[in-house]
């Protein structure tokens, strides 16, 4: 089964509607999103009312929680607030009740799918480098085959030993039955890895690979649409940097 893995939309229309095009044509039999669904971006409500119907399996992201009212968003930074609280208003009561009963993680056979890391996913704790990933070893007998996660809006494959980490860097893996696996599958809407194009993954669970891409979509579209919601610019110009 060919599995699409998206994460990390963020009310990104533009950019949600170039990854689905793609995948329309990479033939997949079905879509997992991560979570993240909403913040930084001028279409929550479109963005979900697209995915719930295409996902079987969704997870809640940090964003999502914090429009629930199920995390409280206090510590983030102003324009990252100032964002939520436009979100809460902008977005359908259908769509806000949809999010808060995401899950924090779902466990398929030996795949996990979560947002953040796997331990307390609640917590919403990142991983992207090979220190956090590290930091995964001691819980090594929980962690399923393979765990996909979001939230750091960047691309990774960590190979989890019983005693140590290592981070491989490709863009088509097959993993191995006998090993386990954390793949950080990048971000639709926002990345931050200073490519600006949307990120995704399609995921073979019979052969077991993953796979990256990268997709241009119309960048100018999402960030006027930012400015003209009156939302913080910074939000529209890091689009275009991928950052
Ligand atoms: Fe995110």
């Amino acid at each position: 089964m060919r599995i699409a893995v998206i994460s990390d939309i963020h009310a990104n229309l533009e950019a949600l509607q170039a990854v689905l095009s793609l995948l329309g044509r990479l033939r997949v039999d079905r879509y997992v999103c991560l979570g993240d669904f909403v913040g930084y971006g001028a279409n929550p409500g479109e963005v979900i009312n697209l995915l719930r119907v295409m996902c079987d399996t969704a997870i809640m992201g940090n964003h999502d929680a914090a429009i629930c009212g199920q995390m409280n968003f206090d510590h983030y930074y102003g324009e990252a607030r100032e964002v939520l609280l436009w979100t809460k208003e902008a977005m359908p009561d259908d769509a806000r009740r949809y999010l808060s009963e995401l899950p924090y993680f779902r466990v398929e056979g030996d795949i996990c799918w979560v947002h953040g890391s796997p331990v307390d996913p609640a917590d919403f704790h990142y991983v992207y480098t090979l220190e956090q990933a590290s930091g995964l070893v001691r819980h090594y007998d929980n962690l399923k085959s393979i765990t996909f996660v979001g939230h750091s809006h960047l691309r990774r494959i960590y190979e989890i030993y019983p005693d140590h980490a290592l981070e491989i860097n490709v863009d088509n893996f097959t993993m191995q039955e006998s090993r386990k696996y954390v793949v950080a599958v990048g971000s639709v809407g926002q990345p931050r890895d200073y490519d600006p194009r949307a990120a995704f993954v399609v995921f073979d669970s019979g052969e077991r690979r993953v796979e990256f891409y990268r997709v241009p979509y119309d960048i100018d579209k999402a960030a006027e649409k930012i400015i003209n919601a009156g939302l913080p610019e910074f939000f529209a110009s890091r689009l275009y940097s991928g950052s």
